[in-house]
């Protein structure tokens, strides 16, 4: 039985992450969350699974030595996965130094209890050893290498290498804005204070294994979208505002690409990397899906416009006549600073050792998401608390 550390896992990718091991391994793992229960956390996303007798939630900081240390001597993890971190770009711009204390020092105190923890001494060499199968994951971004170029004005067909086009079995109609993707090697060049805090946090994490030789792998993923995501971010934000009839705000003209990677996806390339990933190694997380804000902001009034068609059923949801329900809804606001203009990840590397492809094409993806959502009012009506409200208006207002 393997057991976890799972920090951050009341967060949007946590949460998905925590449905999926239990989903596929039951009974057979032992799950302890750790969470601050930030604005960005919600124990509602998990409670059916906090409430099985193999799982745990600890309220906390991940930068609270003594409380690490006492779960990990408790609960003596094998994984440690660290999904925690402030992490939405809009807000570090106007408090970065939160970003920095959780996501650098908070991702260095459970790297300093990992090593403590799982020290068993030394080799012939004088080099540290550690307790057999442990493991310790930083869940990074493709943030940290900066922006690609996007020198395309309408999308092309995506080439696939041989080696990927094997593994990548079903995925038809791939594109790109670009010529370059990231890849593991492409220089880290962060732009926004979250991306730097991040990248920071990986740099930290390869000088434990470098200096102590403690068994870690990083991965950097794309946008993840799905089930359970603070209403802050593009896409549930945009659902949200459509059933309540507020405008659509999209920055600059909506032209920056992102690629998008479905959260199951996400969490099996997870637990990939975790069972069979090389200790040191850094893996890239991408989801085929490179797409314009603008076209998924149209993409999804498309659907939800025909789902209120189709099923009447969902038309008590709207706040607002059905006919509204169209393009018109979208406003131009003014660009964030330094917004990145695209990212693309080429998953070569991890499709090729491990064997793993994002399988969910964005327009499957994008159809069970907006489901979820439309199926679930009550979790966005939780979240969307005061606070949010305020946070929302100071953001939008005025742009
Ligand atoms: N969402 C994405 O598209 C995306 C893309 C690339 C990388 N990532 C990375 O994946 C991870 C998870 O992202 P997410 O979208 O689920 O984020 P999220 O904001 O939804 O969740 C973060 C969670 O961390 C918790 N947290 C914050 N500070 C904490 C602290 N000091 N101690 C303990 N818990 C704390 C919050 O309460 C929340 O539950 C992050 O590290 C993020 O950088 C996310």
């Amino acid at each position: 039985m393997k057991r976890y550390l799972i920090t951050g896992g009341a967060g949007f990718i946590g949460a998905n992450f925590v449905k999926y091991i239990l989903g596929k391994y039951g009974s057979d793992v032992d799950l302890t969350i750790l969470d601050a229960l930030t604005y960005a956390g919600n124990l509602g996303a998990i409670a059916a699974e906090t409430a099985l007798p193999n799982v745990r939630f600890v309220k906390g900081d991940i930068g609270d030595r003594e409380l690490v240390e006492k779960i990990v001597a408790e609960h003596d993890p094998d994984f440690v996965v660290n999904f925690a971190a402030e992490t939405h770009v809009d807000r570090s711009i106007t408090n970065p130094r939160l970003f920095l204390e959780t996501n650098i020092l908070g991702t260095q105190n459970l790297l300093e209890v990992c090593r403590k923890a799982w020290l068993t001494g030394k080799d012939a060499a004088g080099k540290p050893t550690y307790r057999e199968g442990k493991r310790y994951l930083q869940i990074s971004t493709d943030e940290v290498y900066g922006s690609l170029p996007r020198d395309y004005d309408t999308a092309r067909e995506l080439e696939l290498t041989p080696e990927v086009k094997k593994v990548a079995e079903g995925r038809t109609d791939l594109h790109t804005f670009g010529s370059g993707l990231f890849t593991e090697d492409t220089p880290l060049a962060p732009r926004s204070p979250y991306s730097a805090a991040k990248t920071s946090a990986d740099l930290i994490t390869q000088a434990y294994a470098e200096t102590y030789g403690l068994p870690v792998s990083i991965t950097r993923c794309s946008n993840n979208y799905g089930p359970y995501q603070f209403p802050e971010k593009l896409i549930p934000l945009v659902i949200n505002n459509i059933l309540e009839g507020k405008k659509l705000p999209v920055y600059g003209r909506g032209e920056n690409v992102r690629d998008w990677l479905y959260v199951d996806d996400h969490a099996k390339a997870i637990d990939m990397v975790l069972r069979k990933g090389r200790q040191g190694e850094v893996y890239n997380i991408g989801g085929f899906n490179e797409e314009q804000n603008i076209t998924i902001v149209k993409t999804i009034i498309d659907i939800i416009r025909s789902i209120m068609e189709n099923e009447p059923a969902y038309r008590k949801l709207l706040r607002h006549p059905l006919e509204n329900i169209d393009h018109g809804l979208i406003t131009y606001v003014s660009d964030r600073p330094g917004h990145d203009m695209r990212y693309a990840i080429d998953p070569t590397k991890i499709a090729t050792e491990l064997g793993w492809y994002p399988e969910t094409p964005f327009r499957t993806g994008i159809e069970k998401t907006v489901r979820w959502y439309l199926d679930n009012p009550e979790w966005t009506a939780d979240v969307t608390s005061g606070d949010y409200r305020k946070y929302y208006e100071e953001m939008y207002s005025n742009r």
